[in-house]
């Protein structure tokens, strides 16, 4: 099959229900039918995730965000003009239509255009915006490639590559006061430049939280992490940055889950990682380390 006739073959089984593997520049995500309840329901059970965490609507253009949100700013505007397509999730009040099981009863709808060929062909041959979580297992290491995708979770599995930015989109608020629910490489300070002060969200409590994807026990591997450079029991692997891992936050970023199921499927005893700065830059690396050190 050529790329079209698989882009094709996954829109139509998104139109029927189903659920599809897809990449994004982020991390692979596992989509359905957002205006469908039943399909979106799959995504649930498939991934033995709560219905009280929200789901990401992942959308092909500007317009497309429009007919779902019942309220579109000018900082919404000035943002996705900016950013998208790319790793930014704008969360703002949602228009009726779109069903409640997608944002967990909330409001309010999570919104982002991914930034990879694939996904935008997917959603513009389904013809109907696609939500879409990560395609692991609830509370599982996100996959950056098609092979760390679960087997069994989706009827259909779009390969494009290994994902460009490798942790998940930036999460922002423009319901109140805009407000940082969950880091990522755009960077606050970024965010910040173009439309003024941002609140940073408190740590989520689980079980009731205003982005209640932050799950404490998100994006664990199986290995015991460490977030320091000491050397423990048995066999193990220490990464250091500059050396096993890169030294910017980007690349750094990029090799992250990539290399975490990489020594995941070597059955060590530990990983120890050298913690990186603790600076805007940093931020969203940061967020995921201690989530995956626990
Ligand atoms: O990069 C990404 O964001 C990837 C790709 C597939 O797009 N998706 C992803 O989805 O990471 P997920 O389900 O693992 O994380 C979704 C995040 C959670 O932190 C969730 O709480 C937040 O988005 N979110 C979604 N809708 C929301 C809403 N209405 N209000 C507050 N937070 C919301
Ligand atoms: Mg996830």
């Amino acid at each position: 099959m050529t790329s079209d006739d698989k882009v094709a073959r996954a829109a139509e089984l998104i139109r029927a229900g189903r659920l599809v593997a897809f990449p994004t520049e982020t991390v692979y995500g596992l989509g359905a039918n957002a205006l469908d309840p039943d399909a979106v329901a799959r995504i649930f059970a498939a991934k033995g995730r709560p219905r009280t965490s929200p789901l990401i609507v992942h959308v092909d253009s500007i317009e497309m965000a429009r007919t779902l949100a019942s309220h579109w700013s000018d900082a919404a505007e000035l943002l996705a003009r900016r950013y998208w397509p790319g790793p930014l999730t704008l969360v703002v009040p949602k228009r009726p239509l779109v069903p409640d099981i997608v944002t967990a009863g909330l409001p309010t709808v999570g919104l982002r255009m991914p930034a990879h060929p694939l996904a935008l062909e997917l959603i513009r041959a389904a013809g109907v915006p696609i939500a879409a979580p990560s395609a692991n297992r609830f509370t599982e290491l996100s996959p950056t490639a098609a092979a760390h995708i679960p087997e069994a979770l989706a009827d259909y599995t779009l390969d494009g590559g290994a994902a460009r930015v490798g942790i998940e989109s930036t999460v922002l608020s423009l319901v109140e006061a805009p407000e940082l629910l969950r880091p990522g490489v755009i960077s606050i300070t970024e965010l910040e430049a173009l439309i003024g002060p941002i609140t940073q969200a408190a740590e989520p409590v689980e079980g009731a939280h205003a982005s209640p994807g932050m799950h404490v026990r998100h994006y664990r591997p199986a290995t015991p992490l460490f977030l320091d450079t000491v050397r423990r029991e048995g066999r193990g692997i220490v990464l250091r940055m500059g050396q096993e891992m890169p030294a910017d936050p980007r690349s750094f970023a990029a090799a992250l889950y990539e290399t975490l199921h990489r020594l995941d499927a070597q059955s060590l005893d530990w990983i120890a990682i050298e913690p990186p700065p603790d600076t805007p830059e940093w931020a969203g690396i940061l967020d995921r380390l201690r989530r995956a050190a626990g």
